[in-house]
């Protein structure tokens, strides 16, 4: 029996799975444990079933102890993971991708049709009582339809983003840094271009790759003054590819139209200009947040970890 902590609550099926094999400590609370209390939680651990939250960095490795064997971060994003100390230490990482494409494309694609539409700031007008009534010129959005969207990172994100512009009439363009598969472009009809030809002709850019050095404030004011007026901008990604505060500035300027938001530079801090501006919407990291994708998401992690508890090969390994 092997030693498994998880620092944090996932769905009680993850963790009877890994109960069924090994002895498992759990953080079985909604809020984040404290960093005290994981350093002091995980020490002996074989293995680490971790969330986004979690800074999993040398300290906290040294901290289990030499026999820890893997990493199972819940979640595709793994910038909260310092690969390379656990490279040195002989630590496997896994992520959790391809469970969580559909759910996170859904909650961009949500957040383009409520900023495009108007539709959180219309809910917000009929909430806080103000008076209202249908008119030919109220509260007039953008169609989608016959525009172009504009991906950053064609991973499996991107392209289910992709798939949905496509099935609501858009074109479709990408940035990445490696040409996607021909099959995936014809499908998608979509061409490649450099980021700057991106922003300068979509109507809509749409962020989906992974957070690291090289995309911090990818997004910043010299790129967001090479948007059109009239484009939005979505983030499901992670907050600091986009510099905040030089978005507060072209929302303001109206430099873009609008931007739809579900991850911040400082989770879970807001930037207060974003607040106060109607072009925004906003919505607190909940791309996955599903419950058949937190089950499944929880489950690829436990069962990345049984299988190198048992010496087999990890299901979906990162770097
Ligand atoms: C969520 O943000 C994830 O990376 O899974
Ligand atoms: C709008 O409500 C319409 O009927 O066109």
């Amino acid at each position: 029996m092997s030693r498994v902590v998880v620092t944090g609550r996932i769905p009680r099926q993850a963790v009877d799975s890994l109960a069924a094999e090994h002895d498992v400590v759990a953080h079985d609370e909604e809020d984040a444990v404290s960093r005290e209390a994981l350093l002091e939680m995980v020490r002996g651990a074989d293995a680490l079933v971790t969330l986004l939250t979690e800074s999993v960095d040398a300290e906290l490795l040294d901290a289990a102890g030499p026999q820890l064997k893997v990493v199972a971060n819940v979640a595709v994003g793994y910038n909260n993971v310092d690969v390379d100390a656990c490279r040195e230490r002989d630590v496997l990482v896994t992520n959790t991708p391809d469970v969580l494409t559909d759910a996170t494309a859904d909650t961009a694609f949500g957040l383009l049709l409520m900023v495009s539409r108007r539709l959180g700031e219309g809910e917000r007008i009929i909430r806080s009582g103000t008076p209202w009534k249908w008119g030919m010129f109220y509260l007039l959005g953008q169609g989608l339809q016959g525009k172009t969207i504009g991906i950053v990172g064609l991973g499996g994100i991107g392209a289910a983003m992709a798939r949905r512009a496509r099935a609501f009439g858009m074109d479709v363009v990408y940035h990445s840094r490696r040409p996607c598969a021909p099959e995936l472009a014809e499908e998608l009809g979509a061409t490649r271009l450099d980021l700057a030809e991106l922003l300068r002709t979509s109507d809509v850019v749409s962020l989906h790759c992974p957070y690291s050095e090289a995309t911090h404030h990818l997004i910043g004011a010299e790129q967001l003054a090479l948007m059109k007026d009239t484009a939005y901008l979505i983030n499901s990604a992670r907050g600091p590819i986009v510099d905040e505060e030089a978005l507060v500035q072209a929302l303001r300027a109206g430099t873009i139209a609008g931007a739809g938001l579900d991850v911040f530079e400082q989770e879970p801090e807001v930037h207060e200009g974003l607040l106060e501006l109607e072009n925004v919407a906003l919505a607190p990291h909940l791309g996955s947040a599903t419950v058949e994708t937190r089950t499944a998401m929880a489950q690829l992690a436990a069962d990345n970890v049984l299988a190198v508890l048992r010496g087999e090969a990890t299901l979906t390994p990162v770097g």
